[in-house]
């Protein structure tokens, strides 16, 4: 790690860049829209959903990005009470001012996103605990929710329809972590809004959670058949995937990702920092977040029981990613950093580790626009701090 390569002054100078020259991130208010709410698509408190949307120009202005919020998901009816008073159930309370901070792959500066800084931008906001995918007719009246993330998702697209988004020449839909899931979910019916002269691909970032196997598999398995229950997701969730399996196994994207026919861009690392300290690690005898305690935060403070035990993760997950079909229609960018989250931070967006020679921006840009195929893992098998721990 400590080697001077043309690599790392790269690097050095790419930190440099982002963090001192002092360039405001775009920042842009939400829109709550209140039409949604007679179609009954609301947040979990019943607040209308809220997207936030920058226009794009130039040679962008027919170019649409659709970012999925992430942000977890509720697992069971006290939980979704508890978000539907936070931020994510609901668009009624303020998060920083209520702004969304345009960055990463959402940047408006063409210095920091090269690619794509002038096309048509939606962040959409994530209030429905379910991946934009819950539809229950009734509202639970004793506790004041609604589980409507599936007509969130339709409400927001059709508003966006309205404001020229079918025309469009190149699109595509993302979203981090949660959002990473609920892309891998809606990734195709969004192809699908587009006729077949579009460009329609789709990014999902560090929302491949795994089942992974043995203890591992007992605890991620019980805790998304708990999401799937509570938000009644059975029968919503993909029938490519419910027609030949459990459907406790079908929010899982190891049994996803083969059947989504449209273009599909992963970007992983196999030091997953939320994987391994929100579950993995339950599922080691005597361990939990307390013992993991400062080692979720910065590398520096794992002894070396605990960077075994982010070994032991990596492993499962790589394995889990190769038994996938290798389509060449799919991309994969997957590193050794510890974090969580890529494509939304000017850092990691453009100052990621090189792979085939190619920053994450790079190997994005190539695959989308039909340069190149990208599909690589990083082998470093350990973990490193790059260029961010944070999360
Ligand atoms: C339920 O929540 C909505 C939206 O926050 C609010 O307008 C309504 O008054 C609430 N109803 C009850 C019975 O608390
Ligand atoms: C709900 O919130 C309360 C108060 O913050 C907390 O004590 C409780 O553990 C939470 N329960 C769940 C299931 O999220
Ligand atoms: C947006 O970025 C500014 C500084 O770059 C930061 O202070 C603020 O907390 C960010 N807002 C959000 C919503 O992340
Ligand atoms: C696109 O759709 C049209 C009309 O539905 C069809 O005739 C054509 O073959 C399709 N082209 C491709 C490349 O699939
Ligand atoms: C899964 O959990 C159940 C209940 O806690 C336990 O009985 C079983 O042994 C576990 N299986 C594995 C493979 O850990
Ligand atoms: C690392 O920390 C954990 C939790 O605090 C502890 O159980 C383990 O023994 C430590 N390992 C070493 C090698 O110190
Ligand atoms: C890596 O990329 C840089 C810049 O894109 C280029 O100058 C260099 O020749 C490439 N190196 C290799 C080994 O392909």
């Amino acid at each position: 790690m400590g080697r001077f390569t043309s690599a790392s002054i790269l690097l050095l100078w790419c930190i440099i860049a982002t963090t001192s020259a002092q360039v405001p991130e775009y920042v842009k208010s939400y829109t709550r829209l209140e039409s949604a709410v007679a179609t009954g698509a609301v947040c979990l408190d019943g607040s209308p959903p809220a997207y936030a949307y920058v226009e794009g120009y130039g040679s962008g202005s027919s170019n649409w990005m659709v970012y999925l919020e992430g942000g977890g998901w509720c697992f069971s009816l006290e939980n979704c009470i508890n978000r539907s008073q936070s931020f994510l159930g609901s668009s009624k309370y303020e998060f920083i001012g209520n702004t969304v901070n345009f960055t990463g792959i959402l940047d408006s500066d063409s210095r920091y996103n090269q690619y794509f800084y002038n096309w048509n931008k939606v962040f959409v906001h994530y209030c429905d605990g379910s991946m934009f995918t819950s539809d229950i007719r009734q509202v639970d009246l004793s506790n004041n929710l609604t589980f409507r993330g599936g007509r969130i998702y339709n409400a927001v697209m059709e508003e966006m329809l309205h404001e020229g988004m079918g025309n469009a020449h190149n699109a595509i839909l993302t979203g981090s972590s949660a959002g990473g899931l609920s892309t891998i979910l809606h990734c195709d019916r969004f192809r699908a809004l587009f006729p077949n002269t579009t460009r329609v691909k789709c990014i999902s970032d560090s929302g491949f959670f795994i089942l992974g196997e043995g203890a591992l598999a007992n605890i991620s398995g019980r805790h998304f058949a708990q999401v799937i229950a509570t938000h009644q997701l059975g029968a919503l969730l993909p029938k490519s995937c419910t027609s030949k399996r459990g459907p406790n196994l079908c929010l899982f994207p190891e049994y996803l990702v083969e059947d989504v026919s449209t273009p599909l861009f992963l970007v992983e690392t196999a030091f997953d920092l939320f994987q391994i300290a929100y579950n993995f690690i339950f599922s080691v005898p005597g361990l939990g977040p307390k013992q993991w305690g400062d080692c979720g935060k910065n590398l520096a403070q794992c002894n070396s029981t605990k960077i075994g035990i982010m070994e032991d993760f990596r492993s499962i997950f790589l394995k889990t990613l190769l038994k996938l079909d290798q389509s060449s229609s799919r991309g994969m960018f997957v590193d050794s950093c510890y974090l969580h989250v890529h494509i939304v931070r000017r850092y990691t967006w453009i100052c990621s580790p090189l792979l085939r020679n190619r920053t994450l921006e790079q190997a994005i840009a190539d695959w989308y626009f039909d340069r190149s195929p990208f599909q690589e893992i990083d082998n470093n098998a350990s973990p490193q701090n790059c260029p961010t721990s944070l999360y």
